[in-house]
């Protein structure tokens, strides 16, 4: 027992440290780190923005800062970086990949829209350069369903990589789109019978889903939407008891936006974890992020005529968001 106290000590007073350096750095270098909800507590409490995918893009977008140090997936340091050509974008660990934009590869996803002519295309924000390049409007779960809905009901459509969120948008408003058949691999996991025992142990928690579970799961939730909606309707909620159906990351803001509430994280299928978290997400560390800063690297690079052709889609998701009133 002693020892364990001993070396949470030396943890503790090592983060301490890293901590220190890390935001002397970023005052030095002009830097602003950009943090996702499903990053570690130590990353989200020392990132000067956190948000949901959307929020982050905007962030990218207006920042005047000249380094953009992105702690979340490759997706969204790519997003910042189409953003912001001219800026440094950094990331802790180059390996933060996403299961969803590796279900969609380019090549592939160009033969679809090629096989569909006269549709336009949507794609979620969780995709790669290349296939934001072949897209007309990019979304986000913050976004999509009113995105789609802006469109003529009538308008042929093309969404991709997410088919649970495509079908839980085409269920929302009676449209057909086309999906893609692309999911992400920790939203997939979540079991509905442990989320069914759930809800019987706590009869009084409202479920909170990220549209990226499977319909099975979204037909059982009080709440669906993205990161950053799941957080807003628990502090806005008269209800105590919360089950969150999506990253368990999410939970330290929620508990840190209500601490006398109970935020219970839905279970994955296939193991005796209470908790469903994103390898990918959990790559980027304090030692890392402060390695980043310090040599500047590993940085993100995308070549300028990518840049010109992908930025289109994201730009024109920015414009309708704030046509519709969702973004300022
Ligand atoms: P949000 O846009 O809701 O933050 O979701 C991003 C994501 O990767 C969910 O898995
Ligand atoms: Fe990608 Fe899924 Fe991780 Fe989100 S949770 S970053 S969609 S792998």
């Amino acid at each position: 027992m002693i020892v364990d106290k001993a070396n949470k000590n030396n943890a503790v007073s090592n983060n301490d440290e890293l901590v220190e350096k890390i935001n002397r750095l970023k005052k030095e270098k002009n830097a602003i780190i950009l943090g996702h909800y499903y990053q570690r507590d130590e990353i989200q409490e020392i990132s000067d923005f956190i948000g949901d995918s959307l929020a982050l893009a905007q962030k990218a977008a207006e920042t005047d800062a000249d380094i953009i140090v992105s702690c979340g997936v490759n997706f969204m340091a790519e997003t910042a970086k189409i953003l912001s050509p001219s800026k440094k974008v950094i990331v802790p660990d180059m390996n933060a990949g996403c299961s969803l934009a590796d279900s969609c590869d380019p090549v592939e996803f160009k033969k679809f829209i090629d096989a569909n002519p006269g549709h336009v295309v949507i794609s979620y924000a969780n995709t790669s350069a290349e296939v934001k390049a072949l897209t007309d409007v990019i979304v986000t779960s913050s976004n999509a369903a009113k995105i789609v809905e802006s469109f003529p009901k009538d308008q042929p459509i093309i969404f991709g990589p997410d088919r649970n969120l495509g079908s839980y948008i085409n269920n929302l408003t009676g449209r057909n789109m086309k999906l893609w058949n692309g999911a992400c691999m920790v939203h997939e996991k979540f079991s509905v019978d442990k989320l069914i025992g759930l809800k019987q142990q706590y009869p009084n928690a409202k479920v909170l889903a990220h549209p990226e579970c499977k319909k099975a799961l979204l037909v059982l939730a009080d709440k669906i939407g993205s990161t950053k909606a799941l957080l807003d309707y628990a502090v806005n909620s008269e209800d105590q008891e919360f089950i969150v159906v999506t990253e368990s990351g999410i939970l330290y803001e929620m508990r840190k936006a209500c601490p006398e509430k109970t935020f219970i994280p839905a279970p994955p299928d296939d193991s005796t974890c209470a908790c469903n978290e994103c390898a990918y997400m959990r790559l980027n560390t304090l030692e890392k992020l402060y390695a980043c800063l310090r040599d500047e690297t590993p940085e993100v690079k995308i070549s300028d005529e990518l840049c010109k052709k992908a930025v289109v889609s994201i730009n024109r998701m920015l414009e309708i968001s704030r046509n519709l009133g969702l973004i300022k």
